[in-house]
């Protein structure tokens, strides 16, 4: 069966975080702009059954935006970059295999650098 989509705005966001929807291309009303900070996050409630988390994602600046990828708590990839996509309005995305079990789960990105997370639009799960 196919992908579940969570929008980024219906996600969770440490503060200074917001819902924008200046940076054409993306899906839903919005996406989520996390704080410019060491520890913003982002965080999705999910349900499982799923294999693989896609994130759909924009960062318009030269270097990559770096996340610990957590589920229920525990980081499940640490340090996960995500890559310059050249400009805000240019979307892509970043996937990682998780086994995430029947049920309700708690998925949260949390920036490892200064430069906060990139603009998240989207979660597959
Ligand atoms: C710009 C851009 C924002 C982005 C921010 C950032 O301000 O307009 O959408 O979140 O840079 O560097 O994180």
């Amino acid at each position: 069966s196919g992908a579940s989509r969570y929008e980024a705005e219906s996600a969770s966001l440490s503060a200074g975080g917001t819902i924008d929807s200046n940076h054409a291309g993306f899906s839903g009303t919005g996406f989520a702009n996390g704080a410019n900070a060491i520890g913003s996050y982002v965080e999705w409630q999910v349900s499982g059954p799923a294999s693989t988390l896609t994130f759909g994602y924009a960062n318009g600046t030269t270097t990559a935006r770096p996340v610990d990828i957590s589920v229920d708590g525990t980081v499940v990839a640490a340090g996960v970059p995500f890559p310059s996509t050249g400009a805000w309005t240019t979307w892509s995305t970043v996937s990682r295999t998780v086994a995430l079990a029947a049920g309700p789960h708690t998925i949260r990105l949390t920036a490892t650098t200064a430069d906060g997370p990139a603009n998240l639009d989207y979660l597959d799960v």
